[in-house]
């Protein structure tokens, strides 16, 4: 498992804007969206391309385009909803499953309630999306989920991770999957609730109230 934290000014200053508990849902909203433009820009670093022969108004020359199948982008809800604008602008040709899965606060376990996925992955990239990586057993559910479809390439697309939940999914996860995580931020810990700290609090309740 690869995991990518990125160390880049803006993504340091939207992050704490994020974060501030006065930051209000509609600047919340506008703050997730540009900082998943930013991550995406990472994690779409090994998005599968092929040579294509272009005329430019000077000359010919081989440039480059995204390759079928279409990468697979996987918003869970409710939370990753908040993301998925900022990465389809970067792949708007992308096709958008989704995954309902929710968390109990108390116990931790997670459930999943919806899903809209092709039956078969096969040979498709995954970029599933969730703010918050916290006990990590929501991206374990997730992964898994995908690779029973057959997806091996799967990018996990997070705005802050609990070291716990990235250990707990490094240990997890078939290590036959392909699987990177890219973040803004690795936060301290994760308290005897289950929330990431310092962090932003709830994501799904401060984008959606
Ligand atoms: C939150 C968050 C993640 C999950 C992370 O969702 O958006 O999906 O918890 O926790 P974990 O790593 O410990 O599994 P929540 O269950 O609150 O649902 P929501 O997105 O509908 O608010």
């Amino acid at each position: 498992m690869r995991v990518l934290e990125l160390d880049h000014p803006l993504v340091a200053h939207k992050l704490t804007a994020l974060r501030k508990a006065e930051t209000r849902s509609s600047m919340f909203r506008l703050l997730a969206d540009e900082l998943v433009t930013l991550l995406a820009y990472e994690a779409t670093r090994n998005v599968a391309v092929a040579p294509v022969e272009i005329q430019t108004p000077v000359t010919t020359m081989t440039g480059t385009r995204l390759t079928d199948p279409k990468p697979m982008v996987v918003p869970i809800l409710r939370a990753g909803l908040g993301m998925l604008d900022g990465m389809t602008r970067l792949l708007p040709t992308a096709e958008v499953g989704f995954l309902g899965m929710v968390r109990n606060d108390e116990t931790l376990e997670v459930t999943t309630y919806a899903n809209r996925l092709p039956d078969d992955l096969t040979d498709r990239q995954c970029f599933v999306l969730d703010p918050m990586l916290a006990t990590g057993h929501t991206l374990i559910a997730s992964v898994n989920y995908l690779h029973e479809r057959g997806a091996k390439d799967i990018t996990c697309v997070t705005l802050l991770c609990a070291p716990e939940g990235l250990k707990t999914l490094e240990e997890q996860i078939d290590p036959a999957i392909d699987l990177t995580v890219v973040t803004a931020a690795i936060d301290e810990k994760l308290n005897e609730k289950g929330y990431i700290v310092p962090g932003l609090g709830d994501a799904g309740d401060r984008l959606f109230g």
